[in-house]
């Protein structure tokens, strides 16, 4: 007799309460994988290539343990930051997460609430489902934009205006993904764009026909980079914008200090999620080399594989100002729209706070490098739920 066996054909809509069952911000990861249709699943989840540095994201967290301090006087602790020239609440940030109507009919105006209720920075994307104005609207003060620059200026200076009218408080340019092969977790998955998930941001101008390489010649170089950012660029924009402008997807020192002295307000030290170029070393893993090439004046963001209190605090004892969260945004608004994303945040800002409190850190001024030392492979007990990550990150 042949098994049952049931294939999701459609995402189950999101809740308007918190379900049951989840104790840390990482459980919607693995709530939302019972939620989220399998190919979009897979394109939301996947890295490139063969998922090497998406795996290595991860890695680098667990490669580290953190030394718990007796005794240390907290009553007075919190974890309150500056990061540029914004006082903020906490250093957990929202990151720049295209195509959000995937997961939830409202989009990135759901997550814009969620930052709001809890004073969190989110990040809107060029990408995003709703405009930039719709987020603004919903966000609270604290608002950035993230920029892809567009083909022709005239796209880019528009997008820039709109984003300066509409209160954003910081530029992010990325520069990590002038190419992107698509994820081949998607593709065997069959993904394809819903057509209601167009940018919402660009329906303004009509697109730019990409330049087609001569016969011949590489689809790589003469086609996809020849339109892509350069130095030239970046000074360009900087005249152009009078918001501070932060470049996200910073993997090398000598980028760092170059972006540094050519005029970025601060870096987002970032492999795009492990999207990017697969083989890429973890963002962790490469931070203290960024954080000591620049020095301590320099404002530094940290992004991929953040998926917990514990990993924000890593992050920030390596040398991070604040940490920015990528698909666990996701997963929340696919469980519970914007209640899902202010619970989120809510949990990784307690686990943020224990973890302090119990390594003896009052500020985050006091968390440092010296809390942190190598961790002992651990051999995993069969937790239902740590096996089956594997297939997701
Ligand atoms: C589905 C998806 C869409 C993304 N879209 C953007 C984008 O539009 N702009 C951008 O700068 N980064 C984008 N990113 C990268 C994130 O900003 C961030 O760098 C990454 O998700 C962090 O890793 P994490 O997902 O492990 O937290 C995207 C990531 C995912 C998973």
């Amino acid at each position: 007799m042949p098994g049952f066996f049931f294939v999701m054909s459609e995402s189950v809509p999101p809740q308007t309460s918190i379900p049951p069952g989840i104790h840390c911000a990482r459980d919607y990861e693995l709530l939302a994988r019972g939620r989220i249709v399998a190919p979009t699943l897979a394109y939301i989840a996947g890295g490139s290539g063969e998922d090497r540095t998406l795996a290595a994201n991860r890695a680098a967290f667990d490669a580290w343990a953190i030394h718990p301090r007796l005794l240390r006087e907290l009553g007075q602790g919190h974890v309150r930051t500056r990061v540029g020239d914004e006082e903020w609440s906490h250093p957990l940030m929202l990151a720049p997460v295209a195509f959000q109507r995937l997961v939830h009919p409202a989009a990135e105006t759901e997550s814009a609430r969620a930052a709001a209720a809890t004073d969190t920075c989110i990040v809107a994307s060029t990408l995003s489902s709703a405009s930039l104005e719709d987020i603004a609207r919903a966000a609270g003060p604290r608002r950035w934009f993230q920029l892809y620059l567009q083909p022709g200026r005239e796209a880019t200076l528009d997008l820039l205006h709109r984003a300066e009218a509409a209160g954003y408080g910081a530029i992010v340019l990325t520069l990590d993904a002038a190419i992107q092969l698509p994820s081949r977790r998607a593709l065997r998955a069959g993904f394809r764009m819903p057509a209601d998930c167009t940018p919402a941001n660009l329906c303004t101008h009509a697109p730019v026909a990409m330049p087609v390489p001569p016969a011949g010649a590489s689809r790589i170089f003469q086609g996809a980079m020849a339109a892509a950012p350069t130095w030239a660029d970046l000074d360009w924009l900087l005249q152009h914008t009078r918001l501070p402008v932060w470049v996200k997807g910073v993997l090398h020192p000598d980028d760092a200090v170059a972006l540094r002295d050519r005029g970025a307000a601060g870096l987002v030290v970032s492999n795009h999620g492990g999207r990017g170029l697969d083989g890429a070393p973890a963002s962790l893993q490469v931070l203290p080399a960024i954080r000591a090439a620049v020095g301590d004046a320099c404002p530094l963001l940290l992004d991929g594989g953040i998926r917990s209190g514990t990993d924000a605090f890593k992050a920030i004892a390596l040398g991070a100002d604040a940490v920015l969260v990528g698909r666990l945004q996701v997963y929340a608004l696919a469980v519970a729209g914007a209640l899902g994303v202010a619970h989120m945040i809510r949990l990784l800002h307690e686990e943020l706070e224990a973890c302090m409190a119990q390594a003896g850190c009052a500020t985050l001024a006091d968390v440092r490098r010296a809390h942190l030392g190598p961790a002992l492979p651990v051999t995993r007990h069969a937790r239902t739920d740590e096996d089956t990550d594997a297939d997701l990150d």
